[in-house]
This record gives structure tokens, C-alpha cells and sequence, in this order.
């Protein structure tokens, strides 16, 4: 039986579009309170919180906010995130660089910042960071993307790892293709593109939003506790080729 998530707090980035919306209805479904963030509008019945991840001053806020509405956090999905265009060193500026190591990369930091030291004080709290395969792998993006995803899982380790004995548990997915508006230019024209990626993947399809997101649950929930700085890939076997 699936756990039940009532009065859960849980945050979720990104939670306008694709993974991170269907991560926020889930929750939502399962009966937690969902707090809701993204640079867009969303469109969901739950806590909303407009603004960029990659800003400190709206991170400090979001979080002075939660703390007076709610007083806790017990799971934060870390699943906002951009692509790079697929480019090479040569083709990437310095300003485009950090610009993906800012929204894929230190917005985790600083909302695991802010989340850890309250989940510290509860003596417990789960974070589920949104890598990729090109954590993992190269070519799941370009140089930028592929340093941010694979800096995720770095992160994620030495955070569950440092504090594991005081009741946090952080784990990272590594999904691999996913049909979400962020890879709308594969299917764009005839999808040549979106054909190519599942044949080359062992499932020979893409997969849905709501199973990365079931995955995400099932990492959130007290029947993966013994789950510890662990990377979970959902890749129809991409990785495993
Ligand atoms: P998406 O583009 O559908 O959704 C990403 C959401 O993040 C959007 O709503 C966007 O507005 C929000 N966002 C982006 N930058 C933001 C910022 N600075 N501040 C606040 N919100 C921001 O993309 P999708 O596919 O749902 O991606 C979610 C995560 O999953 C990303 O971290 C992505 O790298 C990762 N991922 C996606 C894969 C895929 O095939 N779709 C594969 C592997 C990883």
C-alpha cells in the first residue's frame, strides 16, 4: 500500500512544467502539502511561489515564507532545471556556463541550504535531486549541462553522507528521456529527432513525467529509507548499454 503523505511538507522547483508538475500533483494526490515554486505561472491547485531559483534574495524569501506558513519541510524535490543547447567548450560562453551551473546546480544548493538546517531540527527529511543521465554518461547534453548533472550527484552524495546519521536521507534520479516541453524541439517537424533517441534507447520509447515522478515518491517515502546517496536512473536503458 502506498504511504500516506498527509500533512507532509513538501517543496517542489520547477513545478510549472513537466517533471516537476507532475511531481507537485502527485504529492498532491497522496494527500502532502505541496509548496510549489517556478519562474512561471502554475497551474495547480497548492501553494505557489513565483521567482527564479538561481537568485539568493528569492530563495531567502521563499524559505522566510515557509518557515511562517508551515514551520517545516520533510521532503524537497530539487527538479528545476535547463538545457544548454548541446554545446561544446568552443560554442559555450562564460556567461552561458554559469548560467547553467547557476539554475541546475547552485539553486540545489541553496534551497538543500536552506531546508537542511530546519529537517536538522525535525531529526528527519528526504531530498530528491533531479540529475540526468548526462550525470552519468556525456552526451545527454552539452559541456555545461553534462558538468551541472554530474556536480548534482556530487553534491547529493557528500550532503546524504555528512548528515545520514542525523536523519536526512538525499538521493538523486537520473532520468533519461522524457517527454516534457524542455525536449519540444525533438519532436518539432517530423520528430526524426524523437525517433532516433527511442530507437537508440534499449525500451525503444520515451517515457511519461508521471513515472519519474512516481520514482520521486517512492524516494520521498519511508519504504526507501535504506536508499542513501544513491543515483536511481530511469532511462529504458540508456545507461545500461
Ligand atoms: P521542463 O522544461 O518541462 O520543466 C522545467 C521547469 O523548471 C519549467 O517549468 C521552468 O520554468 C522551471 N525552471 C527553469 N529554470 C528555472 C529557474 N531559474 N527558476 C525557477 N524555475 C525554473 O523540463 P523537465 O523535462 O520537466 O525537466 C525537469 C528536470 O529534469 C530538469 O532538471 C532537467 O534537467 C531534468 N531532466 C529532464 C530530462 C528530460 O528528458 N525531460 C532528462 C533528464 C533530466
Amino acid at each position: 500500500m502506498a504511504e500516506d503523505f498527509t500533512d507532509k511538507v513538501v517543496l517542489v522547483t520547477g513545478a510549472a512544467s513537466g517533471i516537476g508538475l507532475a511531481q507537485a500533483k502527485l504529492f498532491k494526490d497522496n494527500g502532502a502539502i505541496v509548496i510549489a515554486v517556478d519562474k512561471n505561472d502554475i497551474s495547480l491547485d497548492v501553494e505557489t511561489f513565483k521567482g527564479d531559483v538561481s537568485q539568493a534574495d528569492f530563495i531567502e524569501n521563499l524559505f522566510t515564507k515557509i518557515k511562517t506558513k508551515f514551520g517545516r519541510i520533510d521532503i524537497v524535490c530539487n527538479t528545476a532545471g535547463i538545457l544548454d543547447g548541446y554545446s561544446p567548450v568552443t560554442e559555450t560562453s562564460l556567461d552561458q556556463w554559469q548560467n547553467i551551473l547557476n539554475v541546475n546546480l547552485t539553486s540545489q544548493f541553496m534551497v538543500i541550504k536552506k531546508a537542511l538546517p530546519m529537517m536538522l531540527v525535525q531529526g528527519k527529511g528526504v531530498f530528491v535531486n533531479m540529475a540526468s543521465i548526462a550525470g552519468l554518461v556525456a552526451d545527454g547534453g552539452g559541456v555545461a549541462y553534462t558538468a551541472s548533472k554530474h556536480a548534482v550527484i556530487g553534491m547529493t552524495k557528500q550532503l546524504d553522507v555528512d548528515y545520514a546519521a542525523r536523519g536526512i536521507r538525499a538521493n538523486c534520479i537520473a532520468p533519461g528521456a522524457i517527454n516534457t516541453p524542455m525536449n519540444a524541439a525533438d519532436f518539432a517537424g517530423d520528430g526524426k529527432m524523437a525517433n532516433w533517441v527511442a530507437e537508440q534507447t534499449p525500451a525503444k520509447r520515451w517515457a511519461k513525467p508521471e513515472e519519474v515522478a512516481e520514482l520521486a515518491l517512492f524516494l520521498a517515502s519511508d519504504r526507501s529509507d535504506y536508499i542513501h546517496g544513491s543515483v536511481v536512473p530511469i532511462d529504458g536503458g540508456w545507461t545500461a548499454k
